[in-house]
């Protein structure tokens, strides 16, 4: 444990002053405060497959059935760590999905595609009387969840939140239970999505008189929208009284800047009526503020306090900027009053080594990496994000735009529509909501239009600060939803079109939503379409994509275009463009799928950046294609560039802006340099390529020295290999083994490589057999079944005067005929020493009518009062070498009944972890390691045949973690 000195002393997490000091605020606060905000991430027990699929009675309320009963042992299932993405862990299969990323999961595969969590949780007695409230950040996809065996909540679809307030059928003082049953067989999108919770799980306490859920929104409001002078501070807080009793709130307000000073109180009192809901709306004014901005994304924060009779019940601290946002039809995106020109792009939420399930550091890991080319916008396509995502754009300063799924004005759609506005509204990154993407079948009609003027005017409603658009497919086309949105968005047709677009509809702002679609593989100079790779010039192919010179160059001399958001920043698994098997994911990317730049990373940051920046390609390692000529190209922002070959100029070219150079280069072994020239002819940037020797050693380079001891952050490691002379060897593709010593746990490699198949995590195998009990014996016997001294359960009873009935030849015809009858039912089975070293045993039982008290070798292991249930008990401390007896004692209250003889006992062997390993790909690999909460040191070790090994530690530093659920 880490005691609270520590943990203030030693604050790690990479947060704003404002962050850290609401973060203080809310440990200190927290005896004062009645809302408990408590991580339920840790500890959930997983079993892959839908073993139980009459799990949800739909007859009868809290008798779930399986896992979704509390009489049920997950003793044997796998203990993970939320967020957890299972499609990330199966095969690749050549007749699976390639959209998906050749996962076997989907229709095909019925037993890949359903996964159950299991989780407990304690509530003490003195909790009796708050409300417990269960939320779901995002479940990919269709969740049913169970609390103690209750169905609460049947969530359809993988991206927007869900919650539910549990606290009628919680048990104060005791354990609690919560079972969740996720069906990922279809698909919303056509890219990979993952599979599971592959978001954050909350369980929160509040009073009965609470702030709701989601319920703060505030906004700086500057006198025509011009940032001058005091912006007015509008706070509106939504209040819940679940109490029968009338009553009055007051809300308490508190504005603190980034600096941590106190700027304003201001307050609001409201009468709230027995069970209802009431808005208070508060403003105040503060001194002329510290606007927000990518390059300066300061962040304000507003305290809100809720108290009653003068006792304060609730505190909630939301950090936000000030700062305004706009699109004009002229001057194109406006921040803060200015033209500021979207360096965007799109990204799915996908990962080497994790997929869909990005822990919140690695979601910053992501956000550094985009800026590090000068991209300051992003597109969450096609989904609303994951919420850590915004906070990582709000700190480090990434302007957003928000999309929906699905466009729909119906209730469901409008249901979702809220909840995302609501939840994403306060963070100052969110610059527009988008409605959609390319909706080719509906998007020109009049339907379409009135779906998006509705969502439209829900967005004036809920957040009148920022204006929508729609990522549309369409050139020079005024129907439909383009004749209607605010800001029309442009899914590539750049050219003539927009113009000629802009020129007719001169009062509409315009957005590139997606451009450039360029392919290319890292390191990879030549197309391969047997391997699925593709040349990372910037060239353009397949048919629909431009490349980033010819879009962008369109793009930056027409402000009115707002700047654009290129598809994509970061390769993702699935649309294996331009090829298919074996290629597996895309090839889009700035970055590939670990976040190693690619050759376009240069010419992004030659033009989105103010950084001299001088870049060559390809590598220079080409044995075997002496005298040939190879195409050099440079990224350059320099106004002229000279290449060289072994010293030998190649010759001056001047890089008219937003251009590259290429050159013919007759290939010799050697070092391939360039200089980059100022307007006035100085020198200002040098750049080389040399062909390296072999590789002989591994070198292993995390991206932070030191990370916190709280279970979630994670540290990125790079991994690469060095000739004897300590130079990256480009083309190195050693396969690596990890070892990893000390206070972490791997979660994940990858290597970038859009054609691997290698395993991007390793999970451990725990080998399994099964044995049915076929032959049992049974008789009526009016016994007191719930009790361990009846000596038909024990051992070394004689049951050979008993009927006999075999499982197989049953017929599954009930053997009690009479109603309110009793009987004991016996079965044998043998196991052996090797069997009892393994990790352990349990009985599975198929049903039992009406009720159940099941006993092994004569002791008490459980019981059933549910016909339907299908028990299974953890039988691991009742077992010896030899004979075993299971014994079972019926009651059938009504009709016919018995047990149901399918029965079986499984024995889990002990559990294996193979060894983690990579290979390079072009000469990088990726492994991602996370934190447990012990301090320390991580050390992490790299070999691979015929290379030095290498080894680097990182320290876990003590910082305080999420408030975890019991
Ligand atoms: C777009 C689509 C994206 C992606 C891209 C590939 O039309 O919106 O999701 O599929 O094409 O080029």
């Amino acid at each position: 444990m880490v005691n609270l000195k520590m943990k203030m002393m030693r604050p790690f997490r990479v947060l704003s002053d404002i962050a850290f000091a609401a973060l203080l605020a809310t440990q200190l606060a927290a005896a004062d405060s009645p809302r408990e905000h408590l991580s339920l991430d840790a500890n959930w027990k997983f079993h892959l497959g839908d073993d139980w699929p009459d799990a949800l009675h739909l007859e009868n309320s809290g008798t779930g059935g399986g896992p979704a009963s509390v009489e049920f042992t997950d003793a044997y299932w796998r203990v993970i760590n939320l967020p957890h993405d299972w499609a990330v862990e199966l095969p690749f299969d050549p007749a699976a999905d390639g959209s998906h990323g050749f996962k076997a999961l989907g229709v095909k595969y019925p037993t890949n595609s359903i996964g159950w969590y299991r989780r407990t949780f304690e509530l003490p007695k003195e909790d009796e009387g708050r409300r417990i409230w269960l939320t779901f950040d995002g479940v990919f996809r269709d969740a049913t969840v169970w609390v103690n065996g209750w169905c609460v909540r049947r969530h359809e679809g993988g991206y927007y939140p869900f919650r539910e307030d549990i606290t009628d059928v919680v048990h104060f003082g005791g354990e609690n239970t919560i079972a969740v049953r996720v069906d990922a067989t279809r698909s919303e999108g056509w890219f990979y999505e993952g599979a599971g919770i592959y978001r954050h799980v909350w369980l929160d306490k509040t009073a009965p008189v609470a702030i709701a859920p989601d319920g703060i929104f505030v906004a700086s409001e500057f006198e025509k929208n011009i940032p001058q002078g005091s912006p007015k501070i509008a706070v509106e807080v939504r209040l819940l009284n679940t109490t029968t009793n009338a009553t009055e709130a007051a809300v308490n307000c508190e504005i603190i800047s980034p600096d941590g000073r106190s700027l304003e109180k201001f307050s609001e009192s409201e009468k709230l009526k027995r069970k209802s809901q009431g808005i208070v709306k508060l403003e105040a004014k503060i001194p002329p503020p510290v606007l927000w901005s990518p390059e300066s994304p300061r962040l304000y924060q507003l305290v809100t306090t809720v108290s009653v009779g003068g006792k304060s019940v609730d505190q909630k601290e939301t950090l936000f900027g000030v700062r305004t946002v706009g699109f004009d039809p002229t001057n194109g995106f406006l921040l803060n009053g200015k033209h500021y020109e979207l360096y965007g792009t799109c990204n799915h939420q996908d990962h080497a080594g994790v997929g869909a399930a990005i822990p919140d550091a690695l979601q910053e890991f992501r956000v550094k990496k985009l800026k590090e080319f000068g991209c300051n916008a992003i597109r969450t396509s096609h989904n609303p994000p994951t919420p850590e995502l915004l906070d990582a754009c709000d700190r480090l300063g990434l302007l957003v735009l928000d999309e929906s799924r699905l466009m729909g004005s119906d209730s469901g759609n409008i249901t979702k529509w809220d909840d995302q506005i609501r939840r994403d509204r306060n963070h100052p990154c969110v610059a527009i909501w988008c409605i959609a993407n390319e909706q080719f079948t509906v998007q020109d009609t009049p339907q379409a239009a009135n779906v998006a003027l509705a969502m439209q005017d829900y967005v004036e409603q809920l957040d009148p600060t920022r204006p929508i658009t729609y990522a549309s497919p369409e050139d020079n086309v005024f129907r439909g939803i383009n004749s209607v949105i605010e800001v029309r968005g442009w899914n590539y047709h750049y050219g003539p079109q927009m113009d000629n677009y802009h020129a007719e509809h001169p009062s509409q702002p315009n957005v590139g939503t997606e451009q450039a679609s360029v392919v290319g593989t890292r390191g990879i100079y030549t197309n391969d379409q047997p391997r699925g790779y593709v040349a990372a010039y910037d060239v353009v192919w397949p048919g629909w994509t431009t490349t980033a010179e010819s879009w962008w160059s369109f793009f930056a001399v027409r402000p009115w275009l707002s700047g654009a958001f290129v598809w994509t920043g970061f390769d993702y698994r699935g649309e294996p463009t331009p090829y298919w098997w074996p290629c597996i994911n895309s090839h889009f990317g700035i970055l590939d799928t670990c976040g190693f730049p690619k050759d376009a990373f240069y010419y992004y940051q030659s033009w989105w950046t103010t950084n001299i920046v001088l870049h060559l390609l390809p590598h220079w390692n080409w044995p075997g294609r002496e005298g040939q000529e190879i195409m050099v190209q440079a990224f350059s922002n320099c106004k002229q560039v000279e290449l060289f070959l072994n010293g030998v100029s190649l010759g001056k070219q001047a890089i008219e802006p937003n251009s590259k150079l290429s050159w013919q280069v007759k290939y010799a072994p050697g070092i391939l340099s360039a200089k980059g020239f100022d307007a006035a002819g100085n020198v200002i940037a040098e750049t080389k390529v040399e062909t390296t020797g072999d590789a002989t050693q591994i070198q292993l380079t995390p991206d932070r020295k030191a990370i916190n001891a709280d279970g979630e952050d994670v540290v990125v490691f790079t991994v690469s290999a060095l000739d004897a002379q300590g130079r990256a060897v480009p083309v190195a593709q050693n396969k690596i083994k990890f070892a990893l010593e000390g206070a972490g746990r791997i979660i994940g490699v990858g290597n970038g490589d859009p054609s691997c198949h290698e395993p991007d995590v390793f999970v451990p195998n725990v080998p399994e057999s099964s044995v049915a009990l076929n032959d049992w014996r049974w008789h009526l016997a009016k016994v007191p079944h719930n009790s361990s001294t009846v000596p038909e359960y024990a051992n070394d009873f004689d049951d050979s005067a008993w009927n006999t009935l075999n499982a197989k030849t049953s017929g599954g015809e009930p053997t009690i005929k009479t109603p309110d009858t009793t009987a004991i039912y016996r079965a044998h089975f043998t196991l052996t020493e090797e069997d009892l070293n393994g990790a352990g045993a349990q009985v599975c039982f198929a049903g039992c009518d009406d009720e159940g008290w099941y006993f092994v070798n004569g002791q008490f292991v459980g019981e059933s009062h549910d016909w339907q249930a299908q028990p299974i008990f953890d039988i691991k401390k009742f077992l010896h070498t030899g004979d075993n007896v299971i014994a079972v004692g019926v009651n059938n209250a009504v009709g016919s009944g018995g047990l149901n003889l399918n029965v079986n006992v499984e024995v889990f062997g002990k559990a294996s972890v193979p060894p983690w390993s990579r290979s390079l790909f072009n000469g990088l690999a990726q492994i991602i390691v996370q934190s447990t909460r012990d301090t320390g040191e991580i050390k992490l070790t790299a070999s691979a045949n015929g290379l030095a090994p290498a080894t680097a530690a990182v320290q876990t530093q003590a910082y305080a973690p999420h408030p975890a659920g019991p």
